[in-house]
C-alpha cells in the first residue's frame, strides 16, 4: 500500500488491472472437509490465494489457565507457509501473523455461541499455502466455513472480505498489485444475515464516504460469498436437512 504505480491500475474504460469492474469479486472456490483428522476443514482458493483451515474442538482447554468457566475460547492460527510468497517467509510466528490471529480469533468469538461450551478451547488453525492478498479475509472465510463443518453452533457463518481504493476509484477484493501501489485496503469480516461488521480493520486513506462505500460494497459481496460457503457444505451434506 502507497507505492506509486508507474502503470495505470485503472484503465480507461474503467476496468482494473485483472479485467474486473471494480465492484466485482476474484473468482472464488471452496470446499469442505479436506483434512480427516479434524473436527472440520476448509480449503478456500480465492484469486491467488490458497488456504486451508482445520478445527478442533469444543475440547478441554489445556494448559488448564486458559480455561474460562464461562465459556469457550477460540484460539485461531493465522500461519503462512515459508512458500506462500515470493519471498521465502521466515517460518514460525511475527508480528503481522500474532496480530492476525488475535483480530480473526475475536471475530470467530463474536459469533459462536461459545457459553455452550464452557472450560474448552475451540482451535482453529489457518494455514496460507498460496498468498495474493486478502489472505486475512480469505482465512476469516476459509475458518468459519471449517467451524460449520465442525457443526459447532453459531449466530452466522461469517465472511471476509476487503474493499478499498486504488486510482480514485472505490474497488472490491484488491488483488495483490492494487493492495502494493492501491490508496487504500479495508478488510472487513461480516454476518451476511444482519450486515453486522465482526471485523474492521484499514490500512491506507480515504474519505468518510469512500469508506462507507466500501463498506457497502463489501456487505453486499458477503452476501455471495456467503451462498459459496452454503453451497460447499451442501456438497457435503447432501441430502441432510440443515438449515445454514
Ligand atoms: O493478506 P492480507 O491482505 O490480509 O495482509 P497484508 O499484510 O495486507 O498482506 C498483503 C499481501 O502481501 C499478502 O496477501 C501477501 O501476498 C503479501 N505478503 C508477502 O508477500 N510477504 C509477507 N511476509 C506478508 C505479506
Amino acid at each position: 500500500m502507497g507505492m506509486k504505480a508507474d502503470f495505470k491500475l485503472i484503465d480507461d474504460n474503467g476496468l482494473r488491472i485483472d479485467g474486473r469492474l471494480p465492484n466485482q469479486l476474484r473468482p472464488l472456490r471452496m470446499e469442505v472437509g479436506v483434512v480427516q483428522r479434524a473436527n472440520g476443514s476448509a480449503f478456500v482458493e480465492w484469486g491467488g490465494n490458497k488456504i486451508i483451515a482445520a478445527v478442533y474442538g469444543p475440547r478441554e482447554a489445556y494448559p488448564k489457565h486458559i480455561q474460562d468457566p464461562n465459556r469457550a475460547v477460540i484460539r485461531a492460527r493465522y500461519n503462512m507457509a515459508a512458500f506462500s510468497v515470493d519471498e521465502r517467509k521466515r517460518p514460525g510466528p511475527d508480528r503481522r501473523s500474532v496480530e492476525l490471529s488475535k483480530v480473526i480469533s475475536e471475530a470467530l468469538t463474536s459469533v459462536v455461541f461459545v457459553e455452550r461450551f464452557p472450560r474448552t478451547s475451540i482451535d482453529v488453525y489457518i494455514e496460507v499455502l498460496q498468498a495474493d492478498a486478502g489472505t486475512r479475509v480469505a482465512g476469516i472465510t476459509a475458518a468459519s466455513l471449517a467451524l460449520a463443518d465442525a457443526g459447532i453452533p453459531m449466530r452466522d457463518i461469517i465472511v471476509g472480505c476487503a474493499a478499498g481504493k486504488v486510482d480514485g476509484v472505490v474497488v472490491l477484493d484488491l488483488n495483490k498489485e492494487e493492495d502494493n501501489y492501491g490508496e487504500a485496503d479495508v478488510p472487513m469480516a461480516i454476518l451476511p444475515r444482519t450486515g453486522e461488521i465482526a471485523l474492521l480493520q484499514m490500512d491506507g486513506n480515504m474519505t468518510y464516504e469512500e469508506l462507507t462505500n466500501a463498506m457497502d460494497m463489501a456487505i453486499d459481496a458477503a452476501k455471495e460469498i456467503h451462498e459459496l460457503q452454503v453451497k460447499a457444505l451442501k456438497e457435503k451434506y447432501r441430502g441432510d436437512e440443515h438449515d445454514y
